[in-house]
């Protein structure tokens, strides 16, 4: 964390693009804030803006803005994105998003500094830095052909790649004390409870695939759970969860109509052990397990068309994917 944020002071300094990339919930926005905020721009506007959220035909007016009368309901002049971030920083974020026919229109105003409203017939000066991310792969989207490659490299002059969680582990004891502290003052407590040695060794050893926003989750109802002093393991709420799961998931693997279960689903492991109290002895193995399980369901119900298994599971193809990749399913 801390070569990230002195990575962040040197390139604040610059007016360069910047492009973030990193897993979801690795920490892109706050990456992009902090850049702004340490930068001789930290006192003009930062206009954050969800390339993914906005619907195509309003995504013109939306950025550049639109002149009274340029179409139905545009009854006064409005700015766009860009004049309202003028002066300071204009952060895109899922920029993969961006409709090809977006993409022409974001590169023209970026490198000529200059947009033209919906419904104008001049053009107005803009002076804004661009910071943009994604937690898809943006060189992958140009080799697909659904990202343009002249937009690519203008945006990604400066690339700050943030760490998934798992690959800093050192960083989630002070990660889990600050996050802890600042939910417990939003809460009002008057302190913070402390983590356990367990609940941090039980931390640092869980892939977080929602990175550091799924820390805060299972600390925020952490803290709900806990008798506010410490936090203990079973605070972390994964307990009801495993004695459900249990049985359901034993029963299936042990049934006599399949002698060989190994042969039927090659990834089937030997399940993991669950004390008395609903404790398993190992919490990443286990949570791998249960979610082994339940992709291994969806896909024979969906005889292996992963598409249809995503919906099902109520997540996206690109999700379903990168969990089977992690699970060494195929
Ligand atoms: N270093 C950090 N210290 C404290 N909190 C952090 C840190 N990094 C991320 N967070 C918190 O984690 C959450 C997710 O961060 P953020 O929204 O910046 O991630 P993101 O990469 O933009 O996620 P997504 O891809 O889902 O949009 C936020 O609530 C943020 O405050
Ligand atoms: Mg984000």
């Amino acid at each position: 964390m801390q070569e990230v944020r002195a990575q962040i002071q040197r390139l604040a300094r610059s007016m360069a693009p910047v492009s973030i990339a990193g897993e979801s919930g690795s920490g892109k926005e706050l990456a992009a804030r902090l850049i702004h905020l340490s930068g001789p721009r930290a006192a003009q506007p930062f206009v954050a803006v969800n390339c993914g959220a906005i619907p195509e035909a309003l995504m013109e007016a939306e950025f550049f803005g639109h002149r009274k009368g340029a179409f139905t309901g545009a009854d006064h002049d409005r700015d766009g994105f860009f004049q309202a971030a003028s002066g300071g920083t204009l952060f895109l974020d899922e920029v993969a998003d961006l409709p090809l026919a977006m993409q022409v229109k974001l590169l023209r105003a970026i490198q000529e500094k200059r947009v033209r409203k919906v419904g104008a017939t001049v053009e107005e000066a803009v002076d804004v830095r661009i910071i943009s991310a994604t937690h898809q792969d943006l060189a992958q989207c140009v080799a697909a052909g659904r990202f343009r490659q002249d937009l690519y490299y203008r945006l990604n002059v400066i690339e700050l790649k943030l760490p998934a969680l798992r690959e800093r582990l050192e960083d989630i004891p002070t990660l889990a004390e600050a996050i802890l502290a600042r939910l417990a003052r939003r809460a009002g407590m008057a302190q913070a409870p402390r983590l356990a040695s367990i609940t941090l060794r039980y931390l640092q050893s869980y892939r977080f695939p929602g990175n550091v926003r799924e820390l805060e989750n299972m600390l925020e109802r952490a803290l709900a759970f806990s008798n506010g002093e410490v936090v203990n393991v079973e605070d972390l709420g994964l307990k009801p969860a495993v004695a459900d799961v249990d049985e359901n998931e034993r029963a299936e693997p042990a049934t006599e109509a399949d002698p060989q279960p190994a042969a039927a689903h090659p990834t089937e492991r030997r399940p993991v052990r669950v004390s008395e109290d609903g404790i398993p002895e190992s919490l990443p193995d286990y949570l791998d397990q249960v979610e082994r399980d339940a992709i291994q369901r969806a896909l024979d119900k969906t005889r292996y068309n992963r598409t249809a298994a995503a919906r099902l599971l109520g997540i996206t193809f690109r999700a379903l994917r990168y969990r089977m990749q992690r699970l060494g399913l195929n």
